[in-house]
Parts: C-alpha cells; sequence; structure tokens
C-alpha cells in the first residue's frame, strides 16, 4: 500500500479537530512517531505538523510537543449555537487571543508557584479585591482618562459580574433601564434578571437618538441609562465629546444612574473623554480584560461613585464574592508589569487588519464598523431574513449572531452582528468569502 500523501494527512487530521473527536489541549503523536505510524519521511511529518499549525488548528510547544488548539473555548447554552456540521468558523463571540498568550500564563503560573504569595492566594480576599490590587486597576484606569481612588475600584469576575452587581444594589424590581435599541445582549438578560423594565432608545450611526432619550425620561421613570460610548456593540459607533456632554446633562437633568460599560474601549487608542469623568457622580465604569486578555480569564473590574461602593460590595458578596484570588494575582501582574498594554497595542492592529480583511471580503454589502472595532454589522437584503441566513451560514459550519440578539425593542432589523477575533486572521478572507458565497445564494 502506497503512504498517504500529505495533505490527506492533513485532512484527516483537520477534520477530526474540526469534529471534536480530537478535542483541543490533545497531546498529537510527536513527528517520529507520526512518521513511523504512517510510513511517512519525518520531514513530511513536520510537514503536516506546519500546515495544521498555519490553519491554526494546532499549537506546537517546544519541548512539549504539538497540541490540538482551543478553536473557541464556548460553545454556549443557546440551541442556536449548537451547530449541524463540525465547526468552520465562529463570527458569533469575540474571543481576541494573541500568539505567546499561553505561554506568559505558563510563565506567570511559574513565578506565582515560587513566590511567597502561594499562601496569600489561598487566604480569602475582601469582596472586590484588596486595595493594593485595587491599586493596580486603578493606576491602569489612568491611561483610559479615569482618576479614581483604589477605593472606588471593585474587582469582578469580568464586566459581566460587575453590571450586575451594579444594577442588582443600585435599582429596584420595575425600575426602568434606558438601553439602546441594539446593545450588548448580556444586559438584557441581567435586566429581566433583576426584574428591570428595558427602554429602547432609537440608534442612528453616530451613537443614541439623545432628543429621543430625553423624551423618554420625561415620560418613564428611568432609574438608570446603561451606554457603550466607546466601540459600541454591536454598531462600532465612538460617541464624539458633544454627545457625551449632552448624554451626562440628560442623565443630571433627569437624575440618573449612568452605566458606562468600557468592555471595546482600549481598542480606540484616543477617544474622548470616558463619562466616568464628565459625571463621576453619577457613573458606574465596567470593563474587563476579556477582550485585551482573554475572555477564559473571567477578570473585569466597576468604579463606583463614594457613595455606592458599600452598596455594590454588599452585592458583590452576595453573588460570588469578585474576582477570585489566582485570577487577580495573573491581571494585577499582567497590568503592573506593562503586559496588558503591550497586548492592548497588539489587539489595536489586530481589529484593524480584520476590519481591512472584512471591508475588502465584504465590499458592496451593507456594512456598519469602526476601523478598529472587532465586529461588524451586515445588513441583510429585504428578501434574506436573518434567522434563515443564519441557518444557511450554520449548515456551513459558521456561527453568527442574528439583530435579534442585541434587539431590545419591537424592531428587529434585517442584520447580523458579525465578530471578526475568533478565526485565526489567515483564515478569516476565506470564512468571508465563504459566507457571502452563503447569503448570496439566497434565492429572492
Ligand atoms: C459590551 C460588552 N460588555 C460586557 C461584556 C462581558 O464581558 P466579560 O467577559 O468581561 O464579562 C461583553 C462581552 O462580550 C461585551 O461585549
Amino acid at each position: 500500500m502506497r503512504p498517504p500523501s500529505y495533505e490527506a494527512i492533513v485532512d484527516e487530521f483537520a477534520a477530526s479537530i474540526r469534529s471534536g473527536s480530537l478535542p483541543a489541549g490533545t497531546r498529537l503523536p510527536p513527528h517520529r512517531a507520526l512518521a513511523r505510524e504512517r510510513r511517512i519521511a519525518l520531514a513530511t511529518a513536520t510537514r503536516v505538523y506546519a500546515e495544521l499549525a498555519a490553519m491554526g488548528l494546532v499549537v506546537g510547544e517546544p519541548g512539549r510537543g504539538t497540541f490540538v488548539r482551543a478553536r473557541s473555548g464556548y460553545d454556549g447554552l443557546e440551541p442556536s449555537r449548537v451547530l449541524p456540521v463540525p465547526r468552520v468558523a465562529d463570527l458569533s463571540f469575540n474571543q481576541p487571543l494573541g500568539e505567546g498568550q499561553s505561554d506568559r500564563l505558563r510563565q506567570a503560573l511559574r513565578a506565582l508557584s515560587v513566590s511567597g504569595e502561594a499562601e496569600a492566594l489561598l487566604r480569602q480576599d475582601p469582596p472586590g479585591g484588596r486595595l493594593h490590587e485595587r491599586a493596580v486597576v486603578a493606576t491602569y484606569l489612568l491611561g483610559r482618562g479615569i482618576d479614581t481612588a483604589p477605593a472606588t475600584v471593585l474587582l469582578t469576575s469580568g464586566a459581566q459580574q460587575a453590571i450586575d452587581c451594579v444594577l442588582r444594589s443600585l435599582t429596584r424590581p420595575g425600575d426602568v433601564l434606558a438601553v439602546d435599541a441594539l446593545t450588548y445582549p448580556g444586559v438584557k438578560l441581567l435586566a429581566a434578571a433583576n426584574g428591570l423594565g428595558l427602554a429602547p432608545i432609537p440608534v442612528t450611526a453616530t451613537g443614541p437618538d439623545l432628543a429621543a432619550l430625553d423624551l423618554l425620561c420625561r415620560t418613564r421613570p428611568v432609574r438608570a441609562i446603561y451606554t457603550i460610548p466607546t466601540l459600541h456593540n454591536p454598531l462600532g459607533w465612538v460617541l464624539d465629546r458633544e454627545r457625551r456632554d449632552h448624554l451626562v446633562a440628560l442623565a443630571r437633568a433627569h437624575d440618573c444612574l449612568i452605566v458606562e460599560d468600557g468592555t471595546y474601549a482600549f481598542l480606540d487608542p484616543s477617544p474622548p473623554p470616558p463619562l466616568q469623568a464628565l459625571a463621576p457622580e453619577r457613573t458606574c465604569y465596567v470593563a474587563g480584560l476579556s477582550k485585551n486578555v482573554a475572555p477564559g480569564l473571567r477578570f473585569g473590574f466597576a468604579v463606583l461613585p463614594g457613595g455606592h461602593v458599600e452598596t455594590v460590595t454588599r452585592s458583590l458578596r452576595l453573588a460570588a464574592w469578585g474576582a477570585p484570588g489566582l485570577v487577580t494575582a495573573l491581571a494585577t501582574g499582567w497590568l503592573a508589569d506593562g503586559t496588558v498594554a503591550r497586548w492592548e497595542e497588539d489587539r489595536r492592529g489586530d481589529a484593524a487588519a480584520r476590519q481591512d480583511i472584512a471591508r475588502s471580503a465584504l465590499a458592496g454589502m451593507s456594512l456598519t464598523a469602526h476601523p478598529v472595532s472587532y465586529m461588524v454589522w451586515l445588513g441583510l437584503e429585504p428578501h434574506q431574513r436573518p434567522d434563515h441566513v443564519a441557518a444557511q451560514l450554520a449548515r456551513a459550519g459558521i456561527l453568527v449572531s442574528t439583530a435579534d440578539a442585541f434587539a431590545t425593542g419591537p424592531h428587529r432589523p434585517r442584520a447580523l452582528r458579525l465578530a471578526l477575533a475568533t478565526p485565526p486572521r489567515d483564515e478569516l478572507e476565506n470564512v468571508l468569502h465563504h459566507l457571502r458565497d452563503v447569503v448570496d445564494a439566497i434565492p429572492p
């Protein structure tokens, strides 16, 4: 029998990895063993692994071997995330991860294991974190234009927990939360869980319609406004200074709390000042390290007006005590030694490059996106129903989100949100061409 061609071996491995029969983390046979098993030359075995690495399916770790890479660590709870075929690409959830991050994690874990910190990590931190760790985050936030005392910063398990604790403690069931008519889906879940009524603010290409917000606040008892002023999810806008001032003036006039979500703000190197800096007395700023470091880290924070720190800390204690000590040690270590700043710089370049790829692969389609954002809002033609298009794409192994996930009011635009960060960058162009073919093939 002739030995299989190297392409056949690559295809076989790729299929097993994509179908999940070789799960993430599996150590593949050493090059020599593969060569022996498949009766191929050692150089061919090396070429097989190089090809799989170039496809983003495996990663070689010096001295340890070749491992199957996690393509996306999140398969989600929603049935729509379960694909009928092997996954080709996840464009539904942004999981940016950079080169060498797992090595940095190993190094950091090794350093922690021999540091005097090990004992301290076994002790319970106060909810919201120890003051010196909160100070590290406060120092980092100076770079975002937020100048706040460490005591006003609470460390949480991701931005989602920060939003939850803020809403849980500073609103009451039955209160009204004003949100953009298209917004981050997690806030819809939290509003429902906290018994809040959602009041959608109509959106424009440049931000929420503030005249409509004013009217909303005059006609309904809006307790809080949840907003994403810098690199909005899903529309990508960055509110200009004038609109920020206007929004703050409205919040003051109607005595509303502002929940400012800065999750993607790091991607803009020089945005206008955060709302927190314009209205520190009423703004709860929430963000985390999911998009600039790693979503699996589950590290976030909230910056609170001084008078609210105690109440939110109490709800954090009730929730899950905030960020675990081990995660906090890793996160604050990387914040303090400049690692996060470097990764953020890398991500800015990465997001801009992915937007370029998307603009050219989807040229001529209806796109709304910021040039440094990790997402694209793709408008569909009247005959292309978003749920149908998403189902067709799922059959092609591509996960996307439909506008439904983001809509807070009755209007559901004909659109998809494409998250660009998760597929390996060198696969993105092909994936988007493939997506385009599927969308274009839908008959009128
Ligand atoms: C706007 C926005 N806020 C918050 C979150 C949740 O972030 P975390 O993973 O830090 O909980 C996300 C996650 O995608 C997001 O897009």
